[in-house]
């Protein structure tokens, strides 16, 4: 009998999570069945969740716009999932609801990949949304100088450095986009805005890179505008294929422990 895992969003079709995490199954020798599963609302996700685990099931990855109820759902959540209030991986302990947020540690693994130093670095984040959220604690336990978060709608900014600040003694700051003109510039500029998806204009200025500075996108499979602002000012840029790769990873050695 194959283990059971599977993915659930919405949209979920151009999920790349099967064929990854077939990857990782057939490199340890587990016989796994990892499905996609769209779900219309919350409570046709609750829904599903408990009658997954209820079959027997052994691990669910949550994307886009489910994390947030995951994480409501969930009996016992790791820190990170709390620092984040967004779940991307469930399972089932002493009959409760488990939930983890793998996306952080996986967005560090995969800079680390790319030899991208975090100690020390001045480190901007633009957007403030869930995707933003759940990368901050763990981009702080790697000790950089500043991390800085710029969005669109200040309070937004504000509101998630008001949230982390207290977890962390990395000194943390909250710009709007229009403030970024008077800034110093930044060893390493994360995109975690949704523009790459709506394909919406993100206009930056160029003092914000420096010729050794480093931008990563987190969505992965398109040249984003972000991309594009950064193949502009000819510094080097990676897109999240990386972090999905590597986030994935994480969740696999959750449910299959070495
Ligand atoms: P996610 O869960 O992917 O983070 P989200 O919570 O909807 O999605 O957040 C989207 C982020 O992209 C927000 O920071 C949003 O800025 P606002 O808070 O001002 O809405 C940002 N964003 C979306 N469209 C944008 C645009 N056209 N220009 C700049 N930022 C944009």
């Amino acid at each position: 009998m194959p283990h059971h895992c599977a993915v659930i969003g919405n949209p979920i079709a151009h999920s790349r999570s099967p064929e990854i995490h077939a990857g990782f199954a057939a490199a340890r020798g587990i016989e796994l069945q990892y499905d996609r599963i769209l779900a219309a609302d919350e409570a046709d996700f609750a829904a599903i969740v408990a009658r997954f685990f209820a079959d027997g099931g052994r691990g669910l990855n949550v994307t886009v716009p489910f994390k947030q109820t995951a994480y409501r759902l969930c009996g016992r959540t790791t820190p990170y999932a709390a620092a984040a209030e967004a779940v991307n991986t469930l399972w089932m302990e002493n009959g409760q609801l488990c939930g983890d947020n793998t996306d952080g540690r996986g967005l560090c693994l995969a800079l680390q990949e790319h030899g991208i130093t975090l100690k020390n670095a001045r480190i901007l984040i633009l957007g403030a949304g869930g995707a933003a959220r759940g990368v901050i604690l763990p981009l702080c336990e790697a000790n950089p100088a500043v991390l800085h978060l710029a969005n669109r709608t200040l309070a937004k900014a504000e509101a998630v450095i008001a949230s982390q600040q207290p977890l962390t003694a990395v000194p943390l700051a909250a710009y709007s986009l229009n403030d970024l003109a008077r800034l110093d510039a930044y060893d390493l500029i994360i995109n975690a805005t949704s523009t790459g998806l709506s394909n919406e204009p993100l206009a930056l200025p160029a003092n914000l890179a420096h010729c050794n500075s480093r931008a990563y996108d987190m969505q992965y499979g398109k040249t984003t505008p972000f991309l594009a602002w950064a193949a502009a000012q000819q510094i080097t840029a990676h897109d999240g294929y990386s972090m999905l790769v590597a986030q994935a990873r994480l969740s696999f050695q959750q449910w299959f422990p070495l």
